[in-house]
């Protein structure tokens, strides 16, 4: 990232803190939203913010689309959807996930667009929105292949019956959501393409007008451009992160969020020592070892030992022994003179290297969505903003020394 600190020591603002920490690029995510929007042919972006917007901190980044000219935002709870409205956010919020069990009482309060797919949940925001004298918005999502959520085709006609019935609710949307898009020209999302656009003309024909549709994730807008649709519904790409290694992201895009953490201390070990819970590493020569204050609960999976690198000084370093709750181990080598408080880049460049989460999802088998939501509560973000250091905070609010 273009603004970060030079990463060589723990920045000032965590004197108090612990000296791990994420950097969130926000000029990086107005950029990647500018990139994006040009992708799907200048068609208005929904932007998928759900799970602390995958960990990049849910308020700055709602902001920072607000003001790039986002035309709404989705989440995947309600309760993500009422903290943006606290915070101020005034875009149109979708909760893309079920309603609350309680009812729509909630999402009306709050001004938060449910997406629907069963005329149950339609009664019960008639229900609610006449209760309040008030006129609701919901999106239709139609199943053209997931089996998740959506609506069924084949359930269309008594769904479209129903809120034709209805005076207090509007059908604002139609949408859907892809099962696989592994490669362009993947069969199975073809054959959703074809499905949601039938669905979608006879939604048309039952409504009697232009009901606008959305599709297009992250995967699709790599592989299928005609899914843009009249909108698209794009989050990881807006993070800078390519969904698969086997799709091509429109260029430009660029990561929005570098993970560092700093020598806590280092120790000199002979050859033939076991290292770590289980000794599953035994030093083969005489080394130096680095920990690092990061572990699992905290997003390192356990397995990065043997499968993952990081960065010293513009030098790749492996993880050795398991990964622990809280820490990880480094072979610094010998007569690399590091010292406590040494930068290690976990996630991110420093000195022409870069190691990305697309990387650590190949070499660990798991997926960049895995990595990202898992990058845990209790690390200090600090978020950048015109190039300067905007906001420091931990999500784990109660985990901070400055009161
Ligand atoms: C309904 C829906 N739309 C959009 C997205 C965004 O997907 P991506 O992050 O691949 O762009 C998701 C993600 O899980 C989703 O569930």
């Amino acid at each position: 990232m273009s603004h970060s600190p030079a990463a060589r020591r723990v920045p000032d603002a965590l004197s108090r803190r612990r000296p791990t920490w994420l950097e969130i690029d926000l000029d990086a995510l107005a950029a990647n939203f500018r990139v994006l929007s040009e992708a799907a042919g200048g068609r208005p972006l929904w932007c998928v913010v759900k799970a602390e917007a995958y960990s990049h901190g849910a308020m700055a980044c709602s902001r920072t689309l607000e003001r790039a000219g986002a035309a709404g935002l989705v989440v995947a709870l309600p309760e993500e959807g009422m903290a943006l409205r606290r915070g101020g956010i005034r875009l149109p919020i979708l909760l893309s996930g079920p309603l609350p069990a309680g009812g729509a009482d909630p999402l009306l309060e709050h001004d938060i667009t449910p997406a629907l797919s069963r005329t149950e949940d339609l009664r019960r925001l008639e229900d609610a929105a006449a209760r309040r004298g008030a006129r609701a918005s919901f999106h239709l999502e139609v199943d053209s292949g997931m089996t998740r959520m959506g609506l069924p085709p084949h359930r269309v006609d008594a769904f479209m019956q129903a809120a034709a019935g209805c005076t207090h609710c509007h059908l604002e949307a139609v949408f859907s959501h892809l099962a696989s898009v592994h490669e362009p020209g993947d069969e199975a999302a073809r054959r959703q393409l074809e499905c949601f656009s039938d669905t979608v003309r006879h939604v048309r024909k039952l409504a009697g007008r232009d009901v606008p549709s959305h599709l297009a994730s992250s995967p699709a807008l790599c592989a299928f451009p005609q899914a843009a649709c009249d909108m698209a519904r794009p989050g990881l790409l807006l993070y800078g992160v390519s969904p698969a290694p086997t799709l091509n992201p429109p260029a430009g895009l660029a990561p929005v969020l570098s993970l560092r953490a700093s020598l806590v201390l280092i120790q000199e070990v002979p050859a033939g020592v076991r290292v770590g819970y289980g000794g599953t590493w035994t030093s083969p020569a005489d080394t130096c070892l680095g920990v690092i204050s990061l572990g699992y609960a905290d997003g390192l999976w356990r397995d990065c030992a043997g499968q993952a690198e990081a960065i010293l000084d513009g030098k790749r370093v492996p993880y050795v022994g398991a990964v622990n709750m809280d820490l990880a181990q480094i072979d610094l080598g010998v007569g690399r003179h590091a010292q406590p408080g040494d930068v290690v880049t976990i996630i991110g460049c420093h000195g022409g290297e870069a190691i990305t989460l697309e990387e650590l999802a190949t070499r660990t088998g798991r997926t960049v969505y895995e990595w990202l939501t898992n990058l845990g509560g209790r690390v200090p973000r600090l978020t950048y903003r015109s190039g300067r250091l905007d906001h420091v905070w931990t999500p784990i609010g109660s985990l901070s020394m400055e009161c």
